[in-house]
């Protein structure tokens, strides 16, 4: 399996070695528009070599990277503390423009981490040329991750085993589908001592866990690593993994017109394939319409 990745900043270097560390890429190929950024990089990861599955790692070109099997879009910029992911827009959205025309009439799938996420998996389809599961955002699975490990906190209990999930934008309009969340099959909402307040918080604290984060060390990028890893396994080795990625979505899921956001998709060697329906309640249902509206008009705006 050939993996490229292109943008070398904080994100894309775990990205990197995250992806080795899962064994995914025979080849790992790299890019950044800085030569020397992309090439430093790959000494340093080609020399712990010992530590990971065997890889090739080196730098390629965005044109050669149109022979991968899957590429990864980590270029743009990162956000400052008081900017939303919406604030990047403009600027990352004529970068991740013009690397999706240049991999145009390859055979790679593209995986688009840049933020805003949804809105560029929106840019990244319409230039690329490419069917619309085969064009895939990060999305909300790092929402999702962040909210399995608060709930696991708040009940001693492993993230793995906590099955919740959030919809909708990788930002402010995102939303938690509280009504289906369990844990063994048993609504969360049973729980002992569970309370609308905690959901209340455990929410916000999804919603401006990066915002925290950010202020702290300047970015985040090893959950973010890890989350773009664990989409690539389940592309790569055609797991079907039920994720929350995002793509984009015509009409036919009820949410108006074309959108690109997240909802539970089953990823595999052909893309982001089915679309799941989640039950949500009344109060979801209306959060995941204007989280759609939301994106909907940051496409409007390009
Ligand atoms: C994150 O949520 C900034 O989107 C990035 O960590």
């Amino acid at each position: 399996m050939r993996v490229g990745i292109i943008g070398m900043g904080w994100v894309g270097s775990s990205v990197a070695i995250s992806t080795l560390h899962e064994g995914l890429a025979r080849e790992l190929w790299l890019h950044d528009r800085r030569p020397d950024l992309a090439d430093g990089e790959a000494m340093d990861l080609a020399q712990g070599a010992s530590f990971y599955p065997s890889a090739d790692v080196r730098c390629a070109e965005i044109e050669e990277m149109r022979d991968c099997d899957v590429v990864v879009i980590a270029a743009g910029k990162g956000g400052r503390p008081e900017q939303s992911r919406l604030d990047l827009l403009r600027e990352n959205a004529s970068i991740v423009r013009d690397i999706a025309t240049e991999l145009r009439g390859g055979r790679a799938t593209i995986v688009v981490v840049t933020n805003p996420v949804d809105v560029l998996t929106h840019v990244v389809w319409r230039a690329s040329g490419l069917p619309p599961e085969r064009v895939i955002g990060t999305g909300t699975m790092l929402d999702t991750a962040r909210l399995r490990q608060m709930i696991g906190r708040e009940l001693a209990i492993d993230p793995r085993s906590v099955h919740a999930h959030v919809l909708g934008e990788h930002g402010d309009s995102e939303v938690v589908a509280w009504s289906a969340a369990n844990v063994g099959g048993v609504s969360l909402r049973s729980a002992p001592g569970w309370a609308s307040e905690r959901e209340t918080a455990i929410a916000a604290e999804v919603r401006t866990a990066a915002y925290e984060i950010i202020r702290r060390k300047g970015a985040t990028n090893h959950a973010i690593g890890l989350v773009t890893a664990h989409l690539l396994g389940s592309l790569l080795r055609d797991e079907r993994r039920v994720l929350t990625a995002s793509r984009v979505h015509d009409g036919s899921v009820g949410l108006g017109g074309e959108v690109a956001l997240s909802l539970p998709v089953v990823v595999g060697r052909e893309g982001a394939t089915r679309v799941l329906s989640p039950s949500l309640d009344a109060k979801e249902r209306a959060g995941l319409e204007r989280s759609a509206e939301v994106l909907r008009a940051a496409i409007a705006s390009l």
